[in-house]
């Protein structure tokens, strides 16, 4: 049993390109031959999370030895969502772009996950990961085009890059992305973003099962 842990973020529901493409992914893994695979759905749209509060933070920041029962309670959800993710034997994440970056509602999973102490320790050398690494997938959706190289008027993408280096901050880095752009910008980038996705899959896919079916013999 093998086991992929599904996080979606964007609000548009079926109108969504990153739920759609996520979902083929799903979908394609199903249909190879692989070990059977249990997915946990973690659906941060329909079920938010919490932001951080005062509470969650001075629990956080006192040592796991000194926390009262109160404090131990104010990082229950973290801690559930952490073990969630220290269960999954693969990671998919499909996320849309808001405003250059991830939308508020991943930011929030984030910021439960990626807990000092607990996922990741600070040392002189800066901060190390203590989540075991595994494959991670992450579909990107964005309405306008991301020049590459950079250009001076077009869009900066700060959400790839940003993702890449929260998860490698816990030890996940072991990343393939998909990002998908111009998705508002009419029939032929939307042609395109299909044809890109296909591709992605097939590759992505075929590169899961190298690595979890070896794993796993
Ligand atoms: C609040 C908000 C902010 C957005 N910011 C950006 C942005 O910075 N860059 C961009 O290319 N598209 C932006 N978009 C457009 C979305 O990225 C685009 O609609 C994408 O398809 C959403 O992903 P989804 O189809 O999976 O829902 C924004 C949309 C919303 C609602």
């Amino acid at each position: 049993m093998s086991v992929l842990l599904h996080i979606s973020a964007s609000p548009r529901g079926l109108a969504s390109h990153s739920r759609r493409v996520a979902r083929q992914f799903i979908g394609h893994l199903q249909t190879m031959d692989a070990p059977a695979l249990q997915i946990v759905e973690r659906d941060l749209v329909a079920q938010p999370l919490p932001y951080p509060d005062c509470s969650f933070v001075d629990a956080m920041l006192t040592p796991e030895m000194q926390r009262t029962a109160d404090q131990t309670q104010a990082l229950a959800l973290s801690e559930r969502l952490i073990a969630e993710l220290e269960c999954a034997d693969t990671l998919l994440i499909d996320t849309p772009m808001h405003n250059f970056t991830v939308p508020a509602a991943l930011k929030a999973w984030i910021d439960h996950v990626v807990r000092i102490g607990r996922s990741f320790r600070s040392t002189r050398e800066g901060k190390v990961g203590l989540l075991r690494d595994r494959p991670v997938f992450i579909v990107i959706a964005c309405g306008g085009p991301v020049p590459e190289p950079p250009t001076a008027t077009g869009q900066v993408d700060f959400l790839t890059p940003y993702l890449r280096y929260v998860l490698a901050t816990i030890g996940l880095r072991n990343v393939s992305v998909l990002r998908l752009t111009g998705l508002s910008r009419g029939e032929t980038a939307l042609a395109q973003a299909d044809a890109d996705a296909a591709g992605w899959i097939e590759a992505a896919t075929a590169d899961w099962k190298r690595t979890t079916w070896s794993a796993a013999t």
